[in-house]
């Protein structure tokens, strides 16, 4: 079942991609994190010893391994005062490399959401106290997400998997159990990627807001063609991963967020293929995937002006 929702393995080098984009986008989420850090950062127990693993364990393995390794242009280790650091080559920053007891998560997290283009979530698995099953659920323990997209992770922040995704069209009845079974089985360095899209109105990367909230509320139900503004209307791409941390055994969702206007998609050549899988999201076979998507206010104007 799983299958259906494109889920591949992945190149564990590949984990995070930057590109050109970061200086600007590190900038952006460093003023958005200054004015809403609460919405930002989250973790539900600053105490707990699994959790402060965990987050512990995630920052080590990126700042000490992963970005000197894979990024050296804009990431370069160095020692000072006997301290482990690291350098971010973009911002000049020196960063600790691990971070220890006397470190709160949340200013680690901080630290994560600065320096790095992706938003984290980290998930520790729980069995249910009463169960003698093997069964164990994974919760959301602490995130560093500036782009969510239509949801609060505030909202999802304690929650079990499949609570975080009540809304989701088809999730409790398609894709509830395969995913439990998904996550058991997920092994260390073996990580996995999928990709969501959809399109947004009037929503640039801040999407802090329940689906159809602020930007949509004040438009019409379906929109006509006068009413988008082509500027702000993006096909948005998340690039998911997910991989097992080997201490803690966390599960850390990561997305990559992406806008492509589509005027530049039309401008390339490529309207009708968006127009086409717009009419695939219209037809899926996920019943209520399109109304989730909000695709009755947007689709109809934005197939018009790609086939136009
Ligand atoms: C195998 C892994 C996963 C699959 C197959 C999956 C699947 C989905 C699907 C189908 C949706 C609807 C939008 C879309 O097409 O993407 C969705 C939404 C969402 N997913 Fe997942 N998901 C996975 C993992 C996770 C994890 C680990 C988290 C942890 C935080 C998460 C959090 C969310 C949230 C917050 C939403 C939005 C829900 C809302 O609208 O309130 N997902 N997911």
């Amino acid at each position: 079942m799983l299958g259906d929702v494109g889920i591949e393995s992945l190149d564990p080098n590949d984990l995070l991609l930057f590109d050109q984009t970061y200086p600007e986008r590190i900038s952006l989420r460093r003023s958005l994190l200054r004015e809403y850090p609460k919405d930002i950062i989250g973790v539900t127990d600053d105490s707990n010893a699994r959790i402060r693993l965990a987050v512990q364990e995630l920052y080590r393995y990126l700042f000490q391994s992963y970005l000197p390794c894979r990024y050296p242009s804009q990431f370069r280790l160095c020692g000072e005062s006997g301290k482990y650091l690291v350098e971010n080559l973009v911002t000049h920053e020196k960063i600790l490399t691990e971070i220890d007891a006397s470190i709160a998560l949340r200013e680690a997290l901080e630290t994560m959401a600065e320096n790095i283009d992706e938003d984290f979530f980290i998930l520790l698995p729980h069995r249910p106290k009463e169960s003698k099953s093997s069964h164990e659920s994974y919760v959301l323990e602490a995130y560093a997400a500036c782009f969510p997209s239509g949801f609060q992770p505030g909202e999802k922040i304690g929650k079990k998997l499949a609570d975080i995704h009540e809304p989701v069209p088809g999730y409790r009845e398609k894709l509830e159990r395969s995913m439990d079974r998904f996550f058991a089985r997920l092994e260390v360095g073996r990580p996995v990627k999928r990709v969501n899209w959809s399109l947004t109105v009037d929503e640039e990367l801040y999407s802090n807001f329940d689906k159809g909230g602020t930007a949509l509320k004040t438009k019409p139900d379906k929109l006509a063609l006068e009413d988008l503004d082509l500027q702000k209307t993006f096909v948005r791409c998340e690039r998911q991963t997910l991989h097992r941390l080997p201490e803690s055994r966390a599960i850390v969702f990561a997305f990559h967020t992406y806008l492509y206007p589509i005027q530049d998609i039309k401008a390339e050549g490529n309207g009708e293929d968006l127009a086409a899988a717009i009419d695939g999201l219209q037809g899926s076979k996920i019943p209520g995937i399109f109304t989730y998507k909000n695709g009755e206010k947007w689709a109809d104007a934005v197939r018009e002006f790609l086939r136009s």
